[in-house]
């Protein structure tokens, strides 16, 4: 394995990849990262999916050749659920997915009553109705679609007032109580939702375990390109937008909560 520090692109529709990315840097603070926020097609759950397969492979290849990366973190279940086999196709460089946590979740589950929480994208994918059938282990699984969290957890994360029944209405749905049982645990299948989850744990109608994947994300990355070398030196990132629009003061402020600041345009 190589001892130069590994260049890692992170992609997300926007802020939520975060969350995976501050996962990853606390196991690789050595490396170098490239965050790119396609804010250009945001939010991709609204997005016909042939449309988001071309968006994600055409800007892949852009992406590839500008920033030679030794490895891609795909920080978003909805783009990772339809694209991933098609990205590992063409590109020779190595693709982490994300993509929904439900085997974890089903295998904690005391009630065997799990909820997984994404975009109406995710939810309605195959791909998550065969990880249910392949992982559900026997749990009664709902799945919840959310059309407005990504853009309510980017709002949060930019510091602007959204109210709490906004997020409670968009949760609801995952709060199942039937034969005496209740959700005992939530998958977070979009990579913005851990953004909110203080906000999901002070809205809960009941206790429940939130599922974020990103730690589990993290190990997979460390997997492939290797833990960090005892000498290794310090680390960079990049943060970058695809509309090239310079990050306004509230997003700066957001950023930095990551220890990110835009550099230049993708
Ligand atoms: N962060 C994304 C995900 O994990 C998508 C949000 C969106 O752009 O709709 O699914």
């Amino acid at each position: 394995m190589s001892t130069a520090a590994p260049r890692i692109l992170v992609l997300d529709s926007g802020l939520g990849g975060l969350t995976v990315y501050r996962e990853v840097t606390k196991l690789r603070p050595d490396a170098h990262y490239v965050y790119v926020a396609d804010d250009v097609a945001f939010p991709y759950g609204r997005l016909p999916e042939d449309d988001l397969s071309s968006r994600v492979v055409g800007l892949m290849g852009q992406l590839i050749d500008v920033h030679r990366p030794d490895l891609v973190v795909i920080a978003c279940n909805t783009a990772s659920t339809i694209v991933l086999a098609q990205l590992r196709e063409r590109f020779a460089v190595r693709f982490v997915g994300t993509v929904p946590a439900i085997k974890p979740a089903c295998a904690a589950s005391q009630t065997r009553l799990v909820s997984v929480l994404g975009t109406e994208a995710t939810v309605t994918r195959e791909y998550t109705r065969k990880l249910i059938a392949d992982f559900g282990q026997g749990c009664d699984v709902t799945l919840v679609g959310s059309r407005r969290l990504a853009v309510l957890a980017e709002a949060v994360l930019r510091g602007e007032a959204v109210e709490d029944a906004d997020i409670a209405d968009e949760i609801a749905p995952c709060f199942v109580a039937r034969g005496g049982l209740r959700t005992d645990t939530v998958v977070m299948a979009c990579t913005h939702y851990p953004l909110l989850d203080r906000q999901f744990s002070r809205l809960a109608p009941w206790p429940v375990t939130f599922v974020d994947p990103a730690p589990a994300i993290a190990r997979r990355v460390v997997d492939l390109i290797g833990a960090r070398p005892a000498q290794a030196g310090e680390g960079s990132a990049d943060f970058l937008l695809t509309s090239g629009k310079p990050a306004n003061a509230t997003l700066a402020a957001g950023l930095a909560r990551f220890g990110l600041r835009q550099t230049s345009p993708v």
